[in-house]
């Protein structure tokens, strides 16, 4: 397949698009980032401009939609918001425009709300399915939204499928090993240098889960190879925890009122990613060693 991924010199774009090119894909990045990508054809240009869109999008069969500012980090929560729904409805429309078969787009699991509001956020029940409303408080989860309702308009205007995954901590087994080790230190009480990247408590916010990068882009690949029609919202996390205490122990220590409607024994995570792996037939394989946390 001719695709092209937005976002390609980031973390999930670089992976996805090396990834993509390694299967025989050919492949075309864009980012307003320079760099370079191991087989790869980068341009460099802002996806928020209709005519660049335009001009990259026509003739690829499929686009993998990474590129945004992936955590609220504006205070004024204006840049967050432009930045990310303008672009994404521009690759949209240009997508449309060009009769791409199949968008996959990154949305996330702090679209509920859990993981970046001020107010400390249970969900309202675990596991947390796609049916779970979103209470968020913040831009970035707001512009995530945003994306989805654009693509089912999208959706209702042309054949384009647009599949959105609401992503969690996604990263490769060192960096999450980092994360878990942080939060065993937190619950122990141990003072941890201040780390703007891991603000107290986030690990407990985004409810212990997360994903190896292998098993997001062989999912993207997945979907694009996939028959789907339509627009379609999936989480898709790994099936446990990056905690070592069992889950409904958190869930009762951090998460009390959440009121527990499925399995979540064991070190199960609170998320439920079954509305993928039934529609698309690929589970999470990369798991991380327990023992090395
Ligand atoms: N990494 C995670 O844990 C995680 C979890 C959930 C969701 N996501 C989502 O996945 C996507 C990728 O995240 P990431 O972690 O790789 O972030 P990243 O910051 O590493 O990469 C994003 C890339 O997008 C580019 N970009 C941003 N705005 C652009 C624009 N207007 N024009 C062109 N390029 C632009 C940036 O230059 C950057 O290289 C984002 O949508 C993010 O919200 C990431």
């Amino acid at each position: 397949m001719k695709i092209l991924v937005t976002g390609a010199t980031g973390l999930l774009g670089s992976h996805t698009a090396k990834f993509l090119a390694s299967q025989g894909h050919e492949v075309i990045g864009v980012d307003r980032k320079a760099g370079d990508v191991q087989g790869v054809k980068l341009i460099v240009g802002d996806i928020s401009d209709l005519a660049f869109c335009d001009s990259v999008i026509q003739g690829v069969d499929g686009v993998v939609h990474l590129g945004a500012i992936p955590n609220p980090t504006d205070i004024r929560q204006y840049e967050v918001f432009k930045n990310n729904t303008v672009s994404t409805f521009a690759v949209f429309t240009a997508a449309a425009q060009a009769k791409v078969k199949t968008v996959v787009y990154a949305s996330s699991l702090s679209a509920y709300g859990f993981a970046y509001s001020d107010q400390w956020t249970s969900p309202q029940y675990v596991p947390v399915d796609e049916s779970h409303p979103m209470i968020y408080e913040e831009s970035y989860a707001l512009s995530k939204e945003v994306n989805e309702l654009s693509a089912k308009m999208w959706a209702k205007r042309c054949d384009t499928a647009f599949v959105a995954m609401r992503f969690p901590w996604t990263n490769m087994p060192d960096k999450t090993l980092e994360l878990a080790r942080r939060f065993e230190l937190e619950e122990t009480g141990k003072v941890l240098d201040v780390d703007p990247r891991f603000p107290p408590g986030i690990v407990s916010k985004i409810l212990w889960t997360y994903l190896d990068l292998r098993d997001a882009t062989a999912a993207i690949e997945v979907v694009l190879e996939s028959n789907i029609k339509g627009a379609h919202a999936y989480n898709f996390a790994a099936p446990d925890t990056m905690a070592k205490r069992p889950t409904c122990e958190l869930m009762a220590a951090f998460h009390p009122t959440s009121e527990v409607r499925g399995d979540i024994s064991g070190h199960k995570a609170p998320l439920s990613s079954e509305a993928f792996i039934k529609t698309f037939g690929y589970a999470p394989r990369y798991l991380i060693n327990r023992d090395e946390i």
